[in-house]
């Protein structure tokens, strides 16, 4: 099968790679860049695991294929903090004790992340409509949804 060129910028920094057309952009960050933040719960666009923003929208990118984000600028988990100073947003999630095994949680934050740049202060509801596309099977969400809320302004 013959690859195709892509360039695309992760996190500021662009990189160009051969790619095969059916290459999930979850698969291309994970295996071909090395960014491993991004987690894989269930390749069917259910978990919300794999959330990264993309051209400024969040996607779920087991659900998009690599040559489909070609001069795409794409952030993942690995993009918030600035060197070791932490997003407010992640600083919260430790404060609140927003995460117990972590597999959820650079996807919860990618959301939350896109939800705060779109709606800085959004209610309750807000939030929980924001994360219902991210599920986590350990904190019972609550304490993530009081972390999004602390930095809500
Ligand atoms: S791995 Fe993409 S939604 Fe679950
Ligand atoms: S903290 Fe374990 S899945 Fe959310």
């Amino acid at each position: 099968m013959s690859d195709h060129p892509i360039t695309v910028t992760v996190n500021g920094v662009e990189y160009e790679r051969q790619v095969e057309a059916r290459k999930l952009l979850i698969h291309f960050v994970r295996d071909d860049l090395d960014l491993t933040g991004s987690h894989i719960g269930c390749d069917t666009g259910n978990c919300g695991a794999c959330s990264m923003i993309v051209n400024g929208t969040l996607v779920k990118s087991c659900m998009m294929l690599a040559v489909q984000a070609d001069g795409a600028t794409v952030e993942t988990v690995e993009g918030l903090a600035d060197g070791e100073e932490l997003t407010p947003l992640q600083k919260s999630f430790s404060e609140h004790h927003a995460l117990q095994c972590g597999y959820c949680t650079p996807g919860m934050l990618m959301s939350a992340t896109a939800l705060l740049r779109e709606n800085p202060s959004p209610s309750e509801d807000e939030i929980k409509k924001a994360l219902q596309g991210n599920l986590c099977r350990c904190t019972g969400y609550w304490n993530i949804f009081e972390a999004v809320k602390a930095v809500a302004r």
